[in-house]
């Protein structure tokens, strides 16, 4: 409040004197403003503008000096009875909005008690489909006494390639999308694994036959769109002994169908194919009815007999030795059995996504509990 407005105060408290009707109206009009503070702030300043030391109320006070010795009782009074009233009423709104202010808290504070009680981290992760699939092929092909193996993800051109009967300016090289990393200096170059294959090589560089293992792994390919993605995942199988033939391999591979899409038959299909480190070389659909959808071919693996120089490149007698491989693709496989239908949702890292297809922690797939909850 400015001077001017001070001095027509002092003016009014003249009056005010004469008239007690000023007083009302000031104490209407305190009491209007205390009304209408929306906060515990509004009210405080309501209270300084009219109880504070320049406040309307104490100033009113401050001119009883100068007012004849007849009228100072009864002025004073009355002042004294409205700075009360107006008192009370500052009490009695601040307790109000102090309940106000509480309850609201309360309200957005709740706890509901009657929600289930939420048991941690635990409960809240979930396993990625690919983990979970990749877990239960393992179970499955263990129960068939594979062991699992594994190859790094930077490998030499040597494993990845030459070894697998790929040599320099073989043509499937292409096909394979390369990530390389850059020339060593004796030119030898390393690269990201195109297919988990070259844990094949290490395989049965590093280990006597019988050999029954998988290997489950990150591969890389420059590729990329709703079925492609540079990295995806392979899980490979190889069996190196001295009498290991075809009908084993289709045996093996009929008999995980069935196992991993948990049905009694799945109808499949062998197809020549063309891999340089097989002969012959099969790829292997299975009649969709196995995922409840009958009346089409999905192609899940690329398979064959390990080719003679493979087993030769590994230091291994081909005449003495023999076996199978296959390599499948563990993304394609997921999709297949968990109805999910962009491959590029599973790198997406979305947690409403994973909620919704992944897998308890706890749920571990077992052949005899059930592979999939
Ligand atoms: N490595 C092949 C691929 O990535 C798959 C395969 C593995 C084929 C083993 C035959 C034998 O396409």
């Amino acid at each position: 409040m400015g001077p001017r407005h001070r001095g027509d105060d002092v003016k009014s408290v003249g009056r005010a004197m004469a008239n007690n009707n000023d007083l009302a109206v000031l104490e209407g009009a305190l009491l209007a403003e205390i009304g209408g503070a929306g906060d515990l702030r509004a009210l405080e300043d309501v209270r300084i503008a009219a109880l504070g030391k320049k406040g309307r109320v104490s100033e009113l006070m401050a001119k009883l000096g100068s007012l004849p010795a007849d009228q100072r009782k009864a002025f004073g009074q009355s002042v004294n009875g409205l700075k009360q009233r107006v008192s009370d009423a500052l009490e009695s709104r601040k307790a109000e909005l102090e309940r106000q202010a509480l309850s609201s808290r309360l309200a957005t504070e709740r706890a509901d008690v009657t929600l289930p009680v939420r048991l941690g981290p635990l409960q809240d992760g979930r396993v990625h489909p690919v983990s979970q699939v990749w877990d239960e092929v393992a179970e499955i092909f263990g129960d068939m006494g594979f062991a699992v193996a594994e190859g790094p993800d930077i490998e030499t051109d040597d494993l990845n390639f030459t070894k697998l009967n790929i040599p320099p300016e073989h043509p499937a090289r292409q096909d394979h999308d390369t990530f390389y990393f850059h020339p060593k200096a004796d030119g030898t170059r390393m690269l990201l694994r195109t297919h988990t294959s070259p844990v094949q090589i290490r395989t049965m560089m590093s280990q006597k036959p019988p050999i029954r293992i998988i290997a489950p792994g990150r591969v890389y390919r420059l590729d990329s769109d709703a079925t492609h993605t540079p990295m995806f995942h392979q899980i490979e199988a190889l069996v190196i002994d001295e009498e290991t033939h075809l009908g084993h391999l289709k045996w093996c591979i009929e008999e995980f169908c069935k196992a991993f899409f948990e049905v009694d038959e799945v109808r499949m299909r062998f197809r020549a194919s063309h891999f340089p480190f097989t002969e012959p070389s099969m790829e292997v659909d299975i009649d969709a009815a196995a995922i409840g959808k009958p009346g089409q071919w999905l192609e899940i693996l690329g398979s064959g007999m390990v080719h003679p120089n493979v087993i030769r490149n590994c230091g291994l007698d081909p005449d003495k030795y023999q076996g199978f491989a296959f390599g499948m693709g563990l993304d394609r496989i997921t999709m297949l059995k968990y109805g999910i239908p962009d491959l590029r949702d599973m790198f997406a890292a979305d947690l409403r996504w994973l909620k919704h297809f992944g897998f308890l922690p706890l749920d571990v797939p077992t052949l005899a509990g059930g592979l999939s909850p």
